[in-house]
């Protein structure tokens, strides 16, 4: 596959998406946020009022348009950026993305849209299925403590508040949900560069990871 591919995995909370960002603005590279293609599927189960438990009511994923514009996502044109935040949808996000169907359908998406571009793509299994030749695997990972932490940080600037115990309670049932499912579970890629990102500040993460772009992007040359 054509272009410099990079692959970020980590559980809830580790940072991927935010750092992705960064890295993609600094460096030049497409981000795609797998995550928010399995919350924007999720949102349009809950809003058509499937049974969530049943696997063949998921057949409307292949003919969803996903697109990204401007820092936003839309599906099937509706702009569900804040929506997919919902904590509706994050209770219920990690049931609908073990699916083997909704996976298969996401993947193969998520390998098109990486096709023949410089992408640094951010997910549960980035490194192990969707992109297993990727030039540089990270997989991001924080205590969950520090984990809520961040994630609460976040919803204050939204002035939503939380308690942290349960804010952490809440991403290490989605970690063990994640990483226990049969289709792709969350697992460290043989080949990925393990960042515990506990005591780093997110500067600190880019700059780290920036240079390994960097590094392996000369040796290709
Ligand atoms: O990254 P984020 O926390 O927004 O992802 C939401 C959920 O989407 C995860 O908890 C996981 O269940 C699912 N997901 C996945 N595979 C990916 C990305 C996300 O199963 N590649």
């Amino acid at each position: 596959m054509p272009g410099f591919k990079v692959a970020i995995d980590g559980p809830a909370g580790s940072g991927k998406s935010t750092i992705s960002k960064k890295i993609a603005e600094k460096l030049n590279l497409t981000h795609i946020d797998t995550g928010a293609m399995y919350r924007a599927i999720t949102y349009l189960a809950l809003e058509k009022g499937i049974n969530l438990d049943d696997e063949s009511e998921y057949e409307f994923v292949s003919k969803v348009k996903i697109e990204y514009k401007n820092e936003k996502i839309y599906a099937n044109g509706i702009d569900v950026t804040t929506k997919i935040r919902d904590d509706k949808v994050t209770k219920n996000v990690s049931k609908v993305s073990s699916f083997p169907y909704v996976r298969r359908t996401l993947v193969s998406i998520q390998q098109e849209a990486a096709k023949n571009i410089d992408v640094i793509m951010d997910g549960r299994d980035i490194g192990t299925v969707v992109l297993p030749n990727a030039d540089l695997k990270i997989f991001l990972t924080a205590h969950v403590k520090e984990r809520a932490k961040r994630r609460l940080k976040d919803k204050e600037v939204n002035n939503v508040t939380q308690d942290i115990e349960q804010l952490a309670k809440e991403l290490q049932e989605r970690d063990l949900k994640d990483s226990t499912r049969k289709e792709s579970p969350l697992v460290v890629a043989t080949d990925a560069i393990v960042i515990d990102t506990t005591n780093f500040t997110i500067e600190d993460t880019i700059e780290r990871i920036t240079n390994e772009i960097l590094k392996r992007r000369i040796t290709m040359e």
